[in-house]
């Protein structure tokens, strides 16, 4: 009870008990072993003409037990916090309660854990037990955004199964990307550039993946304001997170409509880091499950 505001409230919390506890044992030692109450002469009082309201107590019993709930309420008391600021012998409390969970389960799960975060992630891949997990915790923590089959979903989040992969598909890219998350960054160019050219950057777009975009009229100004990121070829840059914009995926769609957005009005995605929120095992394990073939 650290919490208490003060050793004088915490005196107070301990004698109001205290009281109660020695209040509760006088009341029901005085109803079942003094004398007293209604004088034995007076007569006792009769309703409904002939219904005596009679003085039996109520059973014996009931005193052995309210007398056994205070004698455990005094032990509870001494073992554990309850009266005031007193800790209690057993020198219990909730915080230290889950140390020592937390304690015994590093003892006996850290080195499994140490285990996979340290393994070939072929030997994880080979394991069903340990991909089933890995698909649990992909479940929970990522399914919501890139969808239970890990297809991407409403043009936002990105497949995380094709061989597409805008921040790169080896495993150390891979994994940089769920631990620290990622911020892309493409500012839209409606503004400086004009309508025209943003068609015309649209319909260039739409050549790249066509392979047709050799001596297309947008060449020169897609070379000027676009190639630093996603390259001359239009291949992309991981580093950047610029997506390839010659191949089949696309994050935001196909559509010349969604091409144009991007152009025109610029796209931010951001990746949540998940460094805090999972342990390297379970990051290692994610790493695993989404690069087995
Ligand atoms: C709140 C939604 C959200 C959640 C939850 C989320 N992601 Fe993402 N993730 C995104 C977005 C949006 C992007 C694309 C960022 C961008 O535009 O570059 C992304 C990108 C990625 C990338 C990079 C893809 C590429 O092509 O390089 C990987 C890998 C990834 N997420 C894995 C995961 C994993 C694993 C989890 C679960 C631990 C997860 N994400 C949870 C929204 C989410
Ligand atoms: C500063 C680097 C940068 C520049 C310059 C840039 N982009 Fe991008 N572009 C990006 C990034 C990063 C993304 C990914 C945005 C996201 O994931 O939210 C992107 C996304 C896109 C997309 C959407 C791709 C998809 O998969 O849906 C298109 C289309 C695109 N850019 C075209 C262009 C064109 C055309 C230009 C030149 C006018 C250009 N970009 C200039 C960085 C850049």
């Amino acid at each position: 009870m650290a919490e208490l505001p003060s050793a004088f409230w915490s005196g107070w919390v301990a004698v109001i008990t205290v009281a109660s506890l020695i209040g509760v044992f006088w009341l029901i030692y005085s109803i079942y072993f003094t004398k007293g109450g209604r004088d034995a002469e007076e007569p006792s009082p009769v309703w409904d003409g002939n219904l005596r309201e009679g003085e039996h107590p109520a059973p014996l019993w009931w005193f052995w037990l309210i007398f056994a709930s205070l004698v455990i309420s005094v032990i509870y008391l001494m073992l554990y916090p309850g009266l005031g600021a007193f800790g209690g012998a057993l020198n219990w409390s909730q915080g230290g309660e889950i140390d020592r969970r937390l304690n015994r389960y590093q003892t006996e799960f850290g080195p499994v854990r140490r285990l996979v975060a340290e393994a070939q992630l072929a030997t994880l891949q080979e394991d069903a037990k340990l991909m089933a997990s890995a698909q649990r915790i992909y479940d929970r923590n990522c399914a919501v955004c890139h969808a239970y089959d890990a297809g991407g979903q409403a043009n936002l989040f990105p497949s995380l199964t094709d061989a597409a992969w805008q921040w790169g598909g080896q495993a150390a890219q891979i994994e940089h990307s769920i631990r620290h998350g990622r911020l892309a960054v493409m500012v839209g160019w409606e503004a400086a550039l004009g309508e025209p050219a943003i068609d015309a950057l649209t319909d260039y777009t739409l050549a790249l993946g066509n392979g047709a975009a050799a001596g297309h009229p947008a060449e020169a100004q897609y070379m000027q304001f676009c190639a630093a990121c996603h390259g001359a070829d239009g291949s992309g840059n991981p580093l950047l997170g610029a997506p390839d914009l010659t191949d089949d995926a696309s994050l935001y769609g196909q559509s010349p409509a969604a091409i144009r957005h991007s152009i025109g009005q610029g796209r931010s995605g951001e990746m949540p880091a998940f460094g805090e929120r999972l342990d390297d095992a379970q990051i290692r394990l994610l790493v695993a499950w989404l690069q087995r073939s």
